[in-house]
């Protein structure tokens, strides 16, 4: 038979026939997983890296140890993040990019809080307010990185000490995030930390996401599993109630397009011009669950975490405010974020869970999102 194919293959052909082709047969390229090491420039700590991990899938990654900050995500040759190909351009001010957030991801009111009735005072730089950990909060600092890859993904460990004290957070913290990239294009960030007094720890990501790589993401539908929200004030600090989100423009539990209520006539979204509110995220129990989807651009990306809220961000600026990445300007709702976090002020707030982290403790929390 097998002497036969060429000539039985030729006579289909000529019949007009086509060839039965198995479509699941056809392999696609694999790449080897890898991680490549340059140099991204000097900070006033030292000299930072650029990683760059690769998956099977020929999707890349690009991690910078200064400031964990994520800089790029290509997947299918499409970039879906907004950030910078430069070391210099992350040292002028810009609204976290891509960067790991701590040591309390948003705002602590009034830059200040008690623990077992002592009071701290934080480095206020958002009003009065401490926001995403103060003036030199964990993504300005440089990382000690460490790199490791086998069959299934790749992954880089970043990890510091943040002294007793480091914009008035209490204890000598140890922390670390692991960020692994799997063959099935899922980007794992585990958090690790433990501390020699009693503190309050919030670690999140503030990666930019536009899954259609231009433009704004007003027609990215959007999906989160969330009953309700916590409204804020006018300074952005949560009053401390949950609202429903039923019957207003934060019902996310259907997907609809980011856009579509965004301009709704309506108090909270007036405060910060569009969505930068805290989800309060259904089933919490410390497990990994699905908790967001986002569609554009013919990709999804499915986000899973472990903490109890997220906060939506749609980069509200004023167009021309910040620059995205080739330097032109970053549109109004040009990304989104979706902070995985405890809430907002949850120190100062009786109804909020205080992620408060004791000697002896090991504080840890898992985000994933996941392209598709
Ligand atoms: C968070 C905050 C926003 C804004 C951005 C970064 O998402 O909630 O108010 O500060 O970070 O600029």
């Amino acid at each position: 038979m097998q002497r036969f194919f060429p000539f039985l293959l030729l006579l289909l052909i000529a019949c007009g026939g086509q060839p039965a082709v198995d479509a699941t047969n056809i392999e696609k390229e694999k790449f080897m997983p890898t991680i490549v090491e340059e140099k991204f420039g000097q900070t006033p700590e030292g000299l930072a890296t650029l990683y760059t991990l690769l998956n099977e899938k020929g999707n890349t990654v690009k991690i910078t140890n200064f400031g964990g900050i994520i800089t790029s995500i290509v997947v299918d040759g499409i970039e879906v993040v907004i950030g910078f190909d430069d070391l210099k351009s992350y040292l002028e001010p810009n609204p976290y990019y891509g960067a790991l957030i701590g040591r309390y991801g948003n705002r602590i009111a009034n830059a200040s809080f008690n623990i077992d009735g002592e009071s701290y005072s934080l480095a206020a730089n958002n009003g009065d307010n401490n926001l995403h950990g103060g003036i030199k909060g964990f993504d300005k600092h440089l990382w000690q990185a460490k790199t490791a890859v086998n069959d299934q993904s790749v992954s880089l460990t970043l990890s510091r000490l943040s002294p007793d004290g480091e914009e008035g957070f209490p204890g000598n913290l140890t922390v670390s995030c692991r960020y692994e990239w799997t063959n099935d294009n899922e980007l794992k960030l585990t958090y690790q930390a433990t501390t020699d007094k009693p503190t309050i720890v919030n670690l999140t990501n503030h990666t930019y996401f536009n899954l259609a790589g231009e433009g704004t993401i007003l027609n990215h539908k959007l999906t989160i599993k969330a009953d309700r929200f916590t409204p804020v004030n006018e300074n952005m600090v949560p009053t401390g109630e949950e609202a429903l989100v039923v019957g207003t423009p934060f019902d996310f539990r259907e997907a609809k397009s980011v856009g579509q209520d965004i301009k709704k006539d309506n108090a909270q979204l007036a405060i910060p011009n569009g969505y930068d509110h805290n989800f309060v995220l259904n089933s919490y129990d410390g497990n990994l669950r699905e908790f967001a989807t986002v569609t554009a651009g013919g990709r999804t990306m499915r986000c899973f975490t472990t903490e109890p809220g997220v906060q939506l961000w749609t980069s509200n600026f004023k167009p021309g405010l910040f620059p995205g990445r080739d330097g032109s300007p970053l549109p109004v709702h040009g990304a989104l974020c979706l902070e995985t976090q405890h809430f907002p002020d949850a120190p100062n707030q009786p109804n909020f869970k205080t992620p408060l982290l004791r000697q002896g403790e090991t504080y840890r929390t898992e985000t994933v999102y996941r392209f598709e």
